[in-house]
């Protein structure tokens, strides 16, 4: 095996560009307003971004160029000196959790090697079942609900009573809530933020044991890298919510029947992500204004060394303010 010595940990980098999108659009935190607080935070993503030495193209970002001014896929990040990167952002994961003060928005970036991440193209949803590393070869989408709970319960040592299952509370998963029901698991429901119940799934000791339903493409693929790193596995399938995405994907030549697992998703294992709290919650802590400055908790991950790291970081606005372009 070639050894090598210690690389740049682009993750380091990228947590930056996180707890500034936390910071800034925390100020919106229960304001109502989902527009103003995912504004503040692509602003506050794009300056920080833009100070990295990457080559970076967006390949997951906040829209097409026409309705979405800034971090549109296709735009080009960061200074052009450095690696050539897919960049996939979620400024603000959970924009109505952010705007109604409730737990679990992220604000959430991804780094991959130039082609390697899944181009969602007009999928906008995916079924997604996401489980942890123990139970990572038990699983399959296809399979019936109560047969997965009875896998993952097996792999995991545990009777699917003790199980807790995170499902977005949507009307399009009353039959799947009510098979995991009969199945006898107990369930989380949460009305926004899919991306915290994939990590979560695979975050050892936290009190989600699997993740399933229908979500973003973009927000799967995003957990997907993460989900890499940290070992566990999610497998998904193009599940498109009206006959017009549904017959858009088919003329493309999409498949609505295969399974991608997260090396599909994402291509490498040279990959790096960082994902900071906002509203807070049991998964990352928000962020606390303290008078002085602010406090931000993130979880930050490098691919090829599998290193995962909270960070939790204590910001001066004395300082800070003095030098910095973003408003906090
Ligand atoms: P936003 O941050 O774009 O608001 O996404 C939140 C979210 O709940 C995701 O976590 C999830 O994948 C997706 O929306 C589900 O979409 P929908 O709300 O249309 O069912």
């Amino acid at each position: 095996m070639t050894q090598e010595s210690p690389q740049r940990n682009l993750a380091l980098d990228l947590v930056r560009v996180t707890e500034a999108a936390a910071l800034a659009s925390s100020r919106w935190l229960g304001k109502g307003d989902k527009e103003n607080g995912d504004a503040a935070a692509v602003d506050a993503m794009r300056l920080s971004f833009n100070a990295l030495d990457i080559n970076g193209v967006v390949v997951i970002g906040e829209g097409e160029k026409d309705e979405a001014p800034m971090l549109f896929s296709g735009e080009h990040l960061g200074t052009g000196h450095g690696p050539d990167v897919d960049v996939a952002v979620d400024p603000v994961e959970g924009t109505r959790l952010l705007a109604f003060g409730r737990p679990n928005a992220i604000a959430v970036v991804a780094l991959a090697p130039r082609g390697t991440m899944y181009n969602p193209g007009p999928a906008f949803y995916m079924k997604k079942m996401a489980v942890p590393f123990e139970a990572k070869y038990h699983v399959d989408i296809k399979a019936p609900v109560a047969e997965n709970l009875r896998r993952v319960s097996k792999a995991l040592g545990k009777s699917v009573d003790d199980m807790v299952v995170f499902v977005l509370d949507k009307p399009r998963h009353a039959d799947l809530i009510r098979q995991i029901r009969e199945a006898g698991a107990r369930i989380q429901l949460h009305t926004d933020g899919d991306v915290a119940g994939a990590l979560m799934s695979v975050t050892p000791g936290s009190e989600v044991d699997m993740m399933m339903g229908t979500g973003g493409t973009p927000e799967g693929i995003l957990a997907a890298v993460a989900i890499r790193i940290m070992g566990g596995e999610m497998q998904c399938m193009l599940d498109p919510q009206s006959d017009s995405e549904r017959q858009t994907l088919l003329d493309a030549g999409y498949s609505l029947e295969r399974v991608l697992t997260v090396d599909d998703l994402v291509q490498s294992e040279d990959v790096f992500f960082a994902a900071t709290g906002i509203s807070g919650g049991t998964f990352l802590k928000g962020v606390t204004f303290t008078g002085k400055g602010a406090v931000t908790h993130s979880m930050v991950m490098r691919g090829k060394t599998g290193t995962f790291r909270r960070i939790e970081a204590h910001h001066s606005f004395a300082k800070l303010m003095r030098i910095s372009a973003i408003e906090y």
